[in-house]
């Protein structure tokens, strides 16, 4: 009997796959697997068993979209990856992660995305560093903002649909959010089994503005608590100023507040000194699972037009490897096989250049993709826009 891979079958499965991540994340100090993995759903776990068909390594696969040029990309999102301890170092991660990419394939997701513990093992799976994840902080009372024009109300069940068209609709012009599946909308509602505290901003009937706040320990002694923003977003600046003065009076016992964002975040554009404490957090990594799919699939800026001959190698999925001719017009792609291969280059690289976070300049210089001026010049201008970034972590 060879290895296997799948969904877990049955109880006992189901343990060994909490026991592993338990293991491997620290769950028993923390938050246990088991909690985990019912938040995730049991469905999405996918396991690799051994020759015996013992559960060695699994991962849950999130199926969520990634808002790429105006479009959204389906894409799955790697959660949890583990391998038993004792089975580490042979192969079983990788193994599963090559599973996964050919079920996604075959299911017609063109991407996969993950935050990485290490890049080695993720870039042998053909997946690279595509986008950036930032933290920011300020001290509440360094909050500048004092405008309560509009209405602060608690969320209510009602808000919901209105909370997440307002997230669809700012994140659907960023590069690289997420259009959130399930699980990742109820990490907004609660963390770790602590639900979040909502808020919402209102203009007679309509919806300017939300917040989701988490209480935590604070960083440092002397203030009861710091505030986590599991999300937050307006559509208006008045939206915004009526959300920053909530924040602000929270300032009174000195609280902190972190979140999540991109490279020009809203709450700095609207403060008025440099109060916000900024650093480049983990980055996150994309894999084409299905280039021609892939390219099709997202949208380009408008006016952008050109052809582009690419040769890509692949070899973890090779279905991939070949060449083919990229056709951008009015900011729609189309691909067909064949084409001299003028810009030459792996998966990889395609992945940076996909998702705008590298020029194919810069990757030449690296000597990440080669190829001739025109090529290289046509790649960064259909692929080159705003860096791509995500406020999720999952
Ligand atoms: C990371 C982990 C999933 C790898 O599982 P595995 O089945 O041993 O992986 P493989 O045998 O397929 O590949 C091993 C590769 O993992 C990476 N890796 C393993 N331990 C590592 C470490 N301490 N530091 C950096 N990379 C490491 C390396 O790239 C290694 O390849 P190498 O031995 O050639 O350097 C496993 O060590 C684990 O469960 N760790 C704890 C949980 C974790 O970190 N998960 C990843 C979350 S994104």
């Amino acid at each position: 009997m060879g290895a296997s891979y799948g969904r877990l079958s049955g109880e006992a499965e189901l343990a060994r796959a909490q026991a592993i991540l338990d293991w491997s994340f620290g769950g028993r100090l923390t938050w246990s697997a088991a909690h985990w993995l019912d938040a995730m759903g049991h469905d999405t776990v996918r396991a690799l068993r051994d020759d015996a068909g013992r559960v060695q390594a699994v991962l849950c696969l999130l199926p969520m979209g990634q808002w790429l040029g105006g479009r959204r990309v389906a894409t799955g999102g790697l959660a949890g990856v583990g391998t038993a301890a004792e089975a580490r170092g042979s192969g079983a991660s990788s193994a599963l992660l090559r599973d996964t990419l050919r079920e996604l394939r075959a299911d017609g997701v063109p991407l996969s995305t993950l935050y990485p513990a290490s890049f080695t093992l993720y870039r042998r799976a053909g997946f690279e560093v595509a986008g950036s994840m930032y933290h920011y902080g300020v001290a509440a009372r360094d909050i500048d903002v004092r405008d309560r024009e509009l209405a602060v109300r608690p969320v209510e069940d009602g808000d919901w649909d209105a909370i997440v068209a307002l997230s669809r609709e700012v994140a659907r012009g960023e590069m690289g959010n997420l259009d959130r599946g399930p699980q990742l909308w109820d990490r907004v509602r609660s963390r770790r089994g602590v639900p979040t505290t909502g808020f919402v901003v209102t203009d007679g009937g309509t919806l300017e503005g939300y917040v989701f706040l988490l209480q935590q320990a604070a960083a440092a002694p002397g203030r009861p608590y710091d505030l986590e923003l599991t999300d937050v977003q307006a559509r208006s600046a008045r939206g915004w100023r009526r959300i920053l003065t909530l924040l602000r009076d929270h300032g009174s016992l000195g609280a902190q507040i972190r979140w999540h964002g991109g490279p020009a975040d809203p709450v700095v554009t609207l403060l008025a000194e440099e109060v916000c404490s900024v650093q480049l957090s983990t980055p996150w990594m994309l894999r084409l699972v299905d280039v021609d799919r892939a390219l099709a699939a997202r949208g380009y800026r408008a006016g952008a037009r050109g052809e582009l001959a690419m040769e890509v190698a692949d070899e973890v999925l090779p279905e991939n490897a070949g060449r083919r001719v990229l056709s951008v017009s009015d900011g729609v792609a189309s691909v067909r096989p064949g084409g001299a291969g003028a810009l030459r280059l792996d998966v990889r690289a395609l992945a940076q250049l996909y998702t705008g976070y590298a020029s194919a300049a810069a990757l030449a210089r690296v000597g990440r993709l080669d190829g001739t001026p025109e090529a290289l010049a046509t790649a960064d201008a259909l692929f080159s826009g705003p860096h791509p970034w995500m406020s999720d972590m999952f």
